[in-house]
C-alpha cells in the first residue's frame, strides 16, 4: 500500500497561533475517524470489493489501513476531497485472511488496537498488536477479559494491563453476555466483532449508551444486530454469530469531533461566522452540539440528504435505509459568535462528549459562571492524561480551572493570554490549545503541535484559511 501524495502531515513540532481579528468561511472536515476505522475493518472481513470514500487521512486511520493490508487484503488509497482518502479494498473475507508476518503496528490508535483484538480473537491464527509509547500505557484488561471469556487466548504486558497484546484466535468463539464496567464503544465493538465469529448470540450491556457506529455498519452489511434500551436506561446490544459480512461502499461523513473545535472557535470568538459542511450528527456523537447550545451557542443545523454511492445492482443502501439505525445522519452546521453561560455536565453528558471535553473546557473558560464537568476520570486513560493536560495547558493561558477528584471546575469568563502550552503529544490537546490561541492576547506557542496529524492533518491549513 503506497502512501498517496496528499499526505498532509508535516506540521512542525512547535506551532505559534496569534489572536484572530475575524473567523469566517466554510470548512470541510476530516472523515469521521471512528467510521473510517470500522469501514476499513469491515471491508477486510467481507468477501469482495468495498470502497470507503472520504476516510480521514490522519495517522490513526492509516494505522488501521496498514493492518488491513498486513492481514491479507488488497487496499489502495487515492487522494479524495477535502484532504481525505478514498480507499478501494479487495478481500477474500474472514476465511481468507493470513497470519501477519510481524507485529501489527497500531501507532497511537486505541480504536485500531482494541477493535482488531476483537477481530483477531475469532481467527485461527496468532498475531501481536502493538503501538507507540502512549498506546503502550493504555488499559487493555477491559478488552482482554471478555475476549478470554469467549475462548480466545489474549495476553498483555505488565500483568495483562497494557499493550503489546498477543492474540491467539479460536474459531468458533463462545457467545457471552458481558456488561462493560466503563462506558466504552471500543470495548463494545471488540466484543461485537468477536461475536461475529461466535456460536450463538453475544450480548453486550452498557450502563451509558456509547457511539453505535459498529452496530449500524454491521446492520448495513447484512449482519443481525439488535439494540434496545435497558430498564436502567442503558443499552443492550445483541449480535448473531456466524453471519458473513457483506462488501459495500461507505461514504464517511465529516467528523463531529473535529467539527467541535470550530464550533467552539466560532462561539467564543467575538467576530465569527463559520459554516461546517457535511458533519456526522449521529445521536450518539452529537452531544457536543447540544451541550454548546445549552451554553447558549448559536449553531444552525441543516440536515443533508446523503446520496447513496453508485454501485449499480450491488448497492444495498436504499433497501437497508428502511431498517432502524442504519446509515449515518449528516448536517451542515453554522456557528456564530455567542454569549455563553456555564452549565453542569453529569456523567452521561460527559460520556457522550468524551472526546470533546478538552475543547468544551476551553468554551467554559469563556462562559459566565462555574462550569462543572462531572465523572471525567476516563480522560486519564486517553492518548494522554487529558485531565492533567487540560488543567495545566489552560492555566498557562490564564484560565481558572481545577480538577477536583474526577470532576473539572471552570470559572468564566476569563480573558486568555498567550503562553507556552504542552500538548503532551495528544492531538485533541494540541487542537484545543490552537483554538485558544485564536482568542488569547499575544502569541500562543504549542509544543507537540505535530500530533494534530493523528486526526486532523490539515488543521493548521484550515485555520489559516478562515482567520484574518
Ligand atoms: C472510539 C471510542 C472512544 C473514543 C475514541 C474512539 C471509537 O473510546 O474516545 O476516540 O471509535 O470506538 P472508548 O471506547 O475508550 O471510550
Amino acid at each position: 500500500m503506497a502512501a498517496p501524495s496528499t499526505d498532509t502531515a508535516g506540521t512542525p513540532a512547535v506551532a505559534y497561533v496569534r489572536a484572530a481579528r475575524r473567523l469566517a468561511g466554510e470548512l470541510r472536515l476530516p472523515g469521521d475517524k471512528s467510521i473510517s476505522h470500522r469501514a476499513l475493518m469491515l471491508a477486510l472481513l467481507a468477501d469482495g470489493e468495498s470502497t470507503v470514500t472520504g476516510a480521514g487521512a490522519g495517522a490513526d486511520v492509516r494505522s488501521t489501513a496498514g493492518i488491513v493490508a498486513a492481514l491479507g487484503a488488497d487496499i489502495e488509497p487515492a487522494p479524495g476531497a477535502a484532504g481525505n482518502l478514498d480507499y478501494r479494498v479487495r478481500s477474500d473475507g474472514a476465511q481468507g485472511l493470513r497470519a501477519p508476518a510481524g507485529a501489527l503496528d497500531c501507532g497511537n490508535s486505541g480504536t485500531s488496537l482494541r477493535l482488531f483484538a476483537g477481530i483477531l480473537a475469532g481467527l485461527p491464527m496468532q498475531a501481536v498488536l502493538d503501538g507507540d509509547a502512549s498506546l503502550r500505557a493504555r488499559p487493555m484488561a477491559r478488552v482482554i477479559e471478555p475476549l478470554r471469556a469467549m475462548g480466545a487466548t489474549v495476553v498483555g504486558a505488565r500483568g495483562d494491563g497494557v499493550p503489546p497484546l498477543i492474540v491467539v484466535g479460536r474459531a468458533p468463539l463462545r457467545a457471552i453476555e458481558w456488561s462493560t464496567p466503563v462506558p466504552s464503544a471500543q470495548v463494545k465493538s471488540a466484543i461485537l466483532l468477536a461475536g461475529l465469529r461466535a456460536d450463538g448470540t453475544t450480548t453486550v450491556r452498557e450502563s451509558v449508551a456509547t457511539r453505535d457506529h459498529t452496530e449500524r455498519m454491521l446492520r448495513a452489511r447484512s449482519v443481525e444486530v439488535r439494540s434496545s434500551v435497558a430498564a436502567d436506561g442503558g443499552r443492550v446490544i445483541e449480535i448473531e454469530g456466524g453471519t458473513a459480512v457483506q462488501a459495500r461502499d461507505e461514504q464517511v461523513p465529516g467528523d463531529p469531533s473535529a467539527a467541535a473545535f470550530w464550533l467552539v472557535a466560532g462561539a467564543i470568538h467575538p467576530d465569527a461566522d463559520l459554516v461546517l459542511g457535511g458533519v456526522g450528527v449521529n445521536p450518539s456523537r452529537r452531544a457536543v452540539i447540544d451541550l454548546l447550545r445549552r451554553m447558549g451557542a448559536t449553531i444552525d443545523e441543516t440536515p443533508v440528504e446523503v446520496e447513496p454511492v453508485d454501485r449499480g445492482a450491488r448497492d444495498t443502501r436504499s433497501a437497508s435505509r428502511s431498517l432502524e439505525g442504519v446509515g449515518e445522519p449528516v448536517a451542515d452546521l453554522r456557528v456564530r459568535s455567542s454569549s455563553l453561560e456555564a452549565i453542569e455536565l453529569d456523567a452521561a453528558d460527559t460520556a457522550g462528549a468524551i472526546d470533546e471535553i478538552p475543547i468544551l473546557s476551553l468554551a467554559a473558560t469563556q462562559a459566565k459562571g462555574r462550569t462543572v464537568i462531572r465523572s471525567a476520570g476516563e480522560l486519564r486513560h486517553k492518548e494522554s492524561d487529558r485531565i492533567a493536560g487540560i488543567v495545566e495547558g489552560l492555566r498557562a493561558l490564564g484560565a481558572r480551572i481545577e480538577a477536583i477528584g474526577d470532576d473539572l471546575h471552570i470559572e468564566g469568563p476569563t480573558p486568555l493570554r498567550g503562553g507556552l502550552v504542552d500538548s503532551r503529544g495528544d492531538h485533541r490537546l494540541a487542537l484545543t490549545f490552537a483554538i485558544a490561541g485564536l482568542i488569547a492576547d499575544g502569541r500562543t506557542t504549542i509544543a507537540g503541535a505535530d500530533s494534530v496529524g493523528v486526526s486532523y492533518p490539515s488543521f493548521f491549513a484550515d485555520l489559516e484559511r478562515i482567520r484574518s
